[in-house]
């Protein structure tokens, strides 16, 4: 083979990310566009499948008119994506509604109803989360039964994204995991949860794994793109599932905590070990034959964000106030459930509080308390985790957060595990998928492509703190239940 490149491209919830990856695994360039997430309604997230095409292709008319020569080469394309979204389509492979995505909340009752049978959480090894796909389309047989009766195949949204770039309706393992329509220790529809949720498995796409080639990228966007030749497609993978391909976190014992939106503490499985009581996420990695299990809290730098709003400062400049190292925890605590809660609490009704306001308190308190807070809530995830026999000697730190010292040091210490930091450099989804594209096209080994990125520091955790934090956690648990029963 000549000179071969590799296209990874990330949907996420604000924005579409592309990598171009040469055939030594480096990234040559990197392009992104946004687009907007509508609220019609308190609880509900939506988007114009449209926003997303029209992304895509704009960046990467943009990469064809920056790296002209490199965009000739691309062989693969691999796509990721913001899982659990109901892109639904028609009989005509039209879009019928607004895409329903992951952080929407409306069909929380169709949830708990799905959730009530012991078969999903069986099968599908996972709780019935009101933002999984099945409940999605539960709300609209109830709600919107005439858009209902024309659904003909319904998506992911990264599946939409290939169907555009192909014409193939198709999904891999890693994101169909999401949907409470998989046998996920099987990797195949179960025609019983389907059925148990009014829908059939001819309304599904054919399932790949992530690193399988599913079809070829239409010609006219290769032209429109300078590509010459053929391009593979491959599956793909859910966002974390391809954030773990890009940060090398496959094997048992590899794990990463990541500091973003939602906070993700996720450890590589070789078999499938699920145990949806814990509300651990138990979900196929994107390359045959693996697994991933991961704790989900819905709020990680969304609570200091949140924080930052509302006391009208930038969230970086809150979290310098504290220093760069620990000393210790706050008298003021904080429960980071603005949105809810998955992991371990499955709870989507709970919300935030501070607790313990000293009339001496003041912002750099609050700032504390907010990053200890979702520091201990991380912990009830690796405790979590823990419970269903997966253990993490140390972890690999992604995502804004991991930017702060401070907090990076707070968490080592919390976790009690020390936290590698990745130099410089891109390691996210769109790297993941750039490697399962590579993967794809060079029939190459997951092992030798998904590699851990080289570090640059090791955060241990505080020895001295350790123990003063573990008390300090032990109070932060005995809230939530006493919260809950005055919501
Ligand atoms: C995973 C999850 C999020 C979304 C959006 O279960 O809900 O990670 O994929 O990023």
């Amino acid at each position: 083979m000549g000179k071969s490149l590799f296209l990874g491209l990330d949907l996420g919830t604000s924005g579409l990310k592309a990598l171009l990856l040469d055939n030594r695994g480096k990234t040559i360039a990197t392009g992104d566009r946004t687009y907007p997430v509508s609220h019609p309604l308190t609880g509900w997230s939506e988007q114009d499948p449209a926003d997303w095409v029209h992304a895509c292709n704009e960046v990467l008319t943009e990469l064809a008119g920056s790296h002209p020569d490199e965009m000739a080469d691309v062989k693969g394309i691999g796509v990721s994506g913001q899982m659990h979204g109901a892109t639904v389509l028609g009989k005509d492979r039209q879009v019928i509604r607004p895409c329903i995505l992951w952080n929407d909340v409306r069909s929380h009752v169709q949830a708990a109803r799905l959730d009530g049978i012991p078969e999903f959480r069986e099968i599908s090894g996972n709780i019935v989360f009101p933002g999984f796909t099945a409940p999605k389309l539960v709300w609209m047989a109830e709600n919107e039964p005439d858009l209902f009766s024309a659904v003909d195949m319904v998506l992911l949204p990264k599946d939409y994204l290939n169907f555009w770039l192909t014409g193939i309706c198709a999904s891999d393992m890693s994101d169909s995991a999401g949907t409470s329509w998989l046998d996920v220790g099987a990797r195949d529809w179960s025609d019983e949860l389907l059925s148990k949720s009014g829908m059939r498995r001819d309304q599904m796409p054919d399932l790949h794994e992530g690193c399988n080639v599913i079809g070829a990228l239409k010609p006219e966007l290769a032209t429109q793109w300078g590509i010459d030749g053929k391009v593979a497609v491959v599956g793909g993978g859910g966002d974390n599932a391809a954030a773990a391909c890009g940060l090398g976190t496959l094997r048992e014992g590899d794990g990463f905590v990541s500091l973003g939106t939602s906070g993700v503490l996720l450890a590589g499985k070789e078999q499938f070990s699920p145990m949806p009581s814990s509300a651990v996420h138990t979900f196929c990695h994107a390359v045959p034959g693996r697994w991933y299990q991961m704790g989900v809290i819905l709020a990680a730098t969304d609570s200091l964000n949140w924080l930052s709003r509302n006391l009208g400062r930038d969230p970086q400049n809150l979290s310098e106030e504290l220093g760069e190292t620990i000393s210790g925890p706050g008298q003021m605590q904080f429960l980071p459930y603005l949105s809810g809660e998955r992991t371990p609490h499955n709870d989507s009704e709970i919300r935030g509080a501070f607790l313990n306001i000293d009339i001496s308190s003041g912002q750099a308190e609050m700032t504390q308390a907010v990053l200890e807070g979702v520091s201990f809530a991380l912990r009830d995830s690796l405790e979590a985790l823990k419970s269903t026999g997966t253990s993490l000697n140390r972890v690999l730190a992604t995502g804004g957060g991991s930017q702060s010292p401070y907090w990076v040091e707070l968490l080592a210490t919390v976790l009690n595990i020390p936290i590698d930091l990745p130099e410089k450099g891109e390691f996210g989804a769109a790297l993941g998928a750039a490697r399962l594209a590579m993967i794809g096209v060079t029939g190459a080994n997951p092992d030798d492509i998904m590699t851990q990125p080289r570090i640059a520091n090791t955060i241990s955790p505080r020895r001295d703190l350790v123990a003063t934090y573990e008390v300090a956690y032990q109070s932060w648990r005995t809230i939530y239940p006493a919260v809950k029963v005055l919501t």
